[in-house]
């Protein structure tokens, strides 16, 4: 038992870079036979990507991963987001660590029994910064997929950082038959710009779009029972239409999914009746639709 059983040293702090720079070089070769064998036991996986920051990327991966678990489906989630882990707490456990045993790495067991990854459950303090070049995080990703003992699993949920850098690229790269991207937005990116740059990240890497979801799409007003669009009504919808790709959902904003998160505690667990919750039902099935019955579709982008 090691409180950090991968090889690759946990990061230090800027004054040390010298460490960083000392990490043993993959063993490509070997390396991805492991990713295969473990990967082989994984029927879907499905990262989830946004053009930009901050549209509830880790928030749409954490809850749609208890959604799955509770639509019956075996799930896992990897946090790709080295500079900003944010899973675990929302996922409500932060602060456990990860253990090894002679079959590899144990993930973290989260809610409905999702097998959890991320860099968080490695890291001394709150407050210690990653800092790793691309090269260290591909080889951490590819630990996170060939190291790790996943087991059998219906769903591999991937949890993007922002943009379509270093991690999309060696995610697109590693995970063997990728199943596609989740793509997140809120209505008011300017003219789905950010949008149609990740749906083009896929295409360049040839790999397929499952959805779209919307997220803050709309705030219920409690004391009115009223609707209102604060980004604007349906863009993400007009968009998704225009772009010819599904709309898996439409999330609201409620302020009880940035306190849950910010108090660590599963959001989706603690308000299974709300309308956000009940969307990301309905989101899972859509996916499940999509993904099961070979519904994905090569993107025409107009
Ligand atoms: N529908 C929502 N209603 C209210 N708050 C939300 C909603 N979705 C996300 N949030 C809050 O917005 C913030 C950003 O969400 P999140 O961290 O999931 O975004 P992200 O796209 O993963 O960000 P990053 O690009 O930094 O990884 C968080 O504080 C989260 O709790
Ligand atoms: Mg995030």
């Amino acid at each position: 038992m090691s409180s950090n059983p991968f090889r690759l040293q946990s990061p230090q702090p800027a004054k040390q870079p010298r460490d960083l720079r000392k990490a043993p070089a993959p063993q490509v070769q070997g390396a991805d036979l492991k990713i295969q064998s473990r990967m082989k036991n994984v029927k879907y996986k499905v990262a989830i990507l946004s053009g930009k920051g901050g549209v509830g990327k880790s928030f749409v991966s954490s809850n749609l991963a208890m959604a799955l678990a509770a639509a019956g489906k075996s799930v896992g989630i990897i946090d790709v987001d080295f500079h900003g882990p944010s899973v675990p707490k929302m996922l409500g456990v932060r602060g456990q660590m990860l253990t090894a045993d002679d079959n590899g790495i144990n993930p973290v067991n989260g809610p409905f029994g999702i097998k959890v990854v991320s860099i968080d459950f490695l890291l001394p303090r709150d407050d210690t910064p990653v800092i790793w070049r691309g090269s260290i995080k591909h080889s951490a990703i590819r630990q996170f997929l060939g190291d790790v003992n996943w087991g059998q699993l219906d769903y591999l949920i991937i949890d993007m950082p922002p943009g379509t850098g270093d991690e999309a690229l060696s995610v697109a790269q590693l995970v063997p038959n990728i199943t596609g991207f989740i793509i997140v937005t809120i209505p008011s990116e300017v003219s789905t710009l950010a949008v149609r740059r990740s749906i083009n990240f896929t295409k360049t890497v040839n790999t397929k779009i499952i959805g779209v979801v919307e997220n803050m799409s709309y705030f219920v007003c409690p004391s009115e029972s009223k609707n209102y669009y604060i980004f604007g009504q349906d863009k993400g919808k007009k968009m998704a239409e225009e772009l010819g790709v599904p709309l898996l959902g439409q999330v609201p904003l409620d302020p009880r999914i940035a306190e849950s998160n910010d108090l660590g505690e599963p959001f989706f667990l603690k308000y299974l009746d709300s309308p956000a919750s009940k969307e990301f039902l309905k989101i899972a099935d859509e996916v499940i639709e999509q993904v099961e019955n070979q519904k994905l579709s090569d993107l025409n982008l107009k």
